[in-house]
């Protein structure tokens, strides 16, 4: 059969879930995409899009349905872009999840053998997420819609009732915020004129404190408009611990501000998380999953191996939850962060929880970690934890350089973890074992744990 063409329907057995948690099925070898299709479903579909290598098909019609297909319990599932894999069952999405690291690891990375220890399934897999980024748009007759981008859509926004990935608390603050600002007819910002106020509401819960936050950030430092808001927010929700607002005046629409503005309570709610507690405040980096994240910690806790008298190096350490938990264990920890004010949060963090043999160093990894070499700071162990992008080719050079006995690579990228732990193996390490770890059901996102020693 020839390659397939925009416009054909044709019968397709869906055989694999790519990264982003679309179906997979072949035609003679020439891959098609196909949106909302899981492993083991037969769909006839349409090919509306026809490359080279790929194509992309939209389902016309299931006829047959994988075992491992359930009903997606959101309304807004398939529009939404929030989660994609609902419609896969729980036990299947982890397969999956674990599947990919596999294929990852020794396809990208050339790896093998090590251990891939089973996934850390996550015990709620709805509900878990204590930090949640809504966008205002301009909504009904008497109040604003609050909610989540479209898949693919970046322009629409749906107005979410109810988020299956938040609480029910937090749910009923987000109706409430839709109810306070409509009561008081605050404008809405338009992207297109830069008009009105109103342009994203983060909410955030502290899941063992039942401390709650709502950050609203609006394109001007209204604190007279939004103060009555907040007031009705917290009469009406009494967990509101805190609501602030900050502003971004700018046409770049992101959920950060370059001024922030107190309007009720705090300006940070507490977090507790492996027997510490956690300051956070509006633009704080926090784990989204405190369970999972205290649960993740824990795997890098042991693979640390730590006896009490090890000098330690946590890089990219955020706002220090690795650096605080592991200080209990270690001699001394040295942190290294870019950003200044998750560093900022990383010493009120060990301030606040009496922990007084952590360093935090502000800077880039690269640039760091030659000083700290040149300074004679010798760790044993070594845990980074990077952003999506992985490490910078320097970075990753200084770190074989500096040539410490373990190292903890924990990530969220399965192809730029592959991509680094190859080079560092051929730079004489080994790698021991992965454990993936699902900090996000519902969603292809992907942690998982490396753990690598230094071949003798
Ligand atoms: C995945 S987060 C780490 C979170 C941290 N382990 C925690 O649980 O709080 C990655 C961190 O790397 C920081 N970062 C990004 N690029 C960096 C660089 N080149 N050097 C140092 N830190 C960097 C980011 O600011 C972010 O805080």
């Amino acid at each position: 059969m020839a390659k397939p063409r925009r416009g054909d329907t044709l019968d397709l057995t869906i055989d694999d879930l790519a990264f982003g948690g679309e179906g997979v099925g072949r035609v003679e070898g020439y891959v098609l995409f196909v949106r909302g299709a899981v492993p083991g479903d037969r769909v006839r579909v349409k090919v509306v899009e026809a490359r080279s290598r790929f194509g992309r098909a939209a389902i016309e019609s299931l006829e047959s349905p994988s075992p491992d297909r359930v009903e997606a319990p959101c309304p807004y599932f398939g529009r939404c872009g929030g989660c994609r894999l609902q419609h896969l069952s729980y036990p299947a999405q982890l397969a999956f999840k674990e599947k990919q690291v596999r294929d990852c690891l020794t396809r990208i990375g050339g790896l093998g053998p090590f251990e891939l220890r089973p996934i850390l399934g996550a015990p709620d897999i709805y509900g878990y997420r204590n930090k949640m980024e809504f966008t205002i748009v301009r909504g009904g007759v008497d109040k604003p819609a609050i909610g989540l981008h479209q898949a693919d859509r970046y322009d629409v926004v749906l107005d979410i009732e109810r988020c299956l990935l938040q609480s029910e608390t937090m749910n009923g603050l987000l109706d409430e915020l839709r109810v306070q600002a409509g009561a008081r007819r605050l404008p809405v910002y338009d992207q297109a004129s830069g008009d009105g106020l109103l342009r994203f509401a983060t909410l955030r819960e502290g899941r063992r404190t039942a401390e709650a936050m709502v950050n609203i950030v609006a394109a001007a430092p209204a604190v007279e408009a939004l103060t009555p808001v907040a007031e009705g927010l917290r009469t009406r929700v009494p967990s509101v611990a805190s609501v602030v607002l900050n502003v971004n005046a700018k046409k770049a629409s992101v959920a950060v501000g370059s001024e922030e503005h107190l309007l009720l309570g705090r300006d940070h709610i507490r977090e507790s998380l492996g027997g510490l507690t956690f300051q956070v405040s509006a633009n704080s980096f926090f784990q989204t999953n405190t369970v999972q994240a205290e649960r993740l910690f824990a795997v890098v806790e042991a693979a640390c191996e730590l006896e009490g008298h090890e000098t330690l190096l946590d890089l990219y350490s955020g706002t220090g939850a690795i650096s605080l938990l592991l200080a209990r264990r270690s001699r001394w920890v040295y942190g290294v962060e870019v950003s200044a004010a998750a560093i900022a949060d990383a010493v009120r963090n060990a301030r606040a929880n009496g922990i007084e043999n952590c360093t935090f160093l502000p800077g880039e990894v690269r640039y760091v970690l030659p000083t700290l070499m040149r300074d004679g700071v010798r760790p044993e162990v070594v845990v980074a934890d990077p952003p999506r992008a992985g490490f910078h080719p320097k970075a990753l050079h200084a770190l074989a350089t500096l040539g410490p006995a373990r190292l903890v690579y924990v990530s969220c990228n399965p192809a730029t973890l592959a991509r680094d732990v190859g080079d560092l193996v051929r730079q004489g390490y080994r790698l021991e074992w992965v454990e993936p770890v699902d900090m996000f059901p519902q969603t292809p996102h992907i942690e998982a744990v490396a753990r690598l020693r230094r071949a003798q």
